[in-house]
């Protein structure tokens, strides 16, 4: 029986869900994943945690009046579970006040660049435009700012390609393994 409870948000195909998902159930990570959180009802990771067998709230914010009450419906479904940290996973949403208040210092991060470079939802190809040689991911604590907040851990990766494709599954991989290492090492200090 695993000793923490963490939930995960995200928006997307769901890949370091899968990992942070993979690394709970073969012990890698001491906690369970009890509760995947995602605002797109299109989204791939929403198949991942089906398969996964994991709990899953697809909440759409055009379905509350304002982002205060779509976050205290999230937050109470968080609390329910018992989580303990909150990872964020491809989540493109800023965090507001209610869940920053109840959560405060246990939500994070991950950003595919060496921040504070190339924040936003398309940092690869702006790092890549702008022509780093030097690429990266950082994962951060949650502050109200689009990623913001203190920096926990980075890694770097050299890069001297023009293959988008390929860099990005390169920094997937690097991703999958930081998050991973970043949360036994948050919740074994908690
Ligand atoms: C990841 O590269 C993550 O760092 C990025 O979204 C991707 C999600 O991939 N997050 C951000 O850009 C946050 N600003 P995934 O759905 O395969 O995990």
């Amino acid at each position: 029986m695993a000793t923490h409870t963490i939930a995960v948000f995200a928006s997307g195909s769901g890949s370091n869900f899968e990992a942070i998902a993979e690394a709970c159930r073969c012990g890698e990570i001491d906690a369970r994943v009890a509760l995947l959180v995602c605002d797109k009802p299109s989204a791939g990771v929403i198949a991942r945690a089906e398969r996964l067998g994991i709990e899953t709230l697809v909440i759409s914010p055009k379905d509350y009046t304002s982002r205060e009450e779509y976050e205290s419906v999230i937050a109470d479904r968080l609390d329910a579970c018992g989580a303990e940290l909150v990872c964020l996973a491809g989540y493109m949403r800023l965090i507001g006040r209610v869940l920053l208040e109840r959560y405060a210092r246990r939500i994070v991060n991950i950003h595919p660049s060496l921040l504070p470079s190339f924040k936003g939802a398309h940092a690869i190809a702006d790092a890549m435009a702008y022509g780093v040689k030097v690429y990266g991911v950082t994962i951060h604590y949650v502050d109200e700012s689009l990623d913001g907040g203190e920096i926990i851990s980075q890694r770097a990766l050299d890069y001297d390609g023009t293959d988008e494709e390929e860099l990005t599954s390169m920094i997937h991989s690097v991703e999958h393994k930081l998050y991973v290492e970043t949360i036994n090492k948050l919740i074994n200090n908690r």
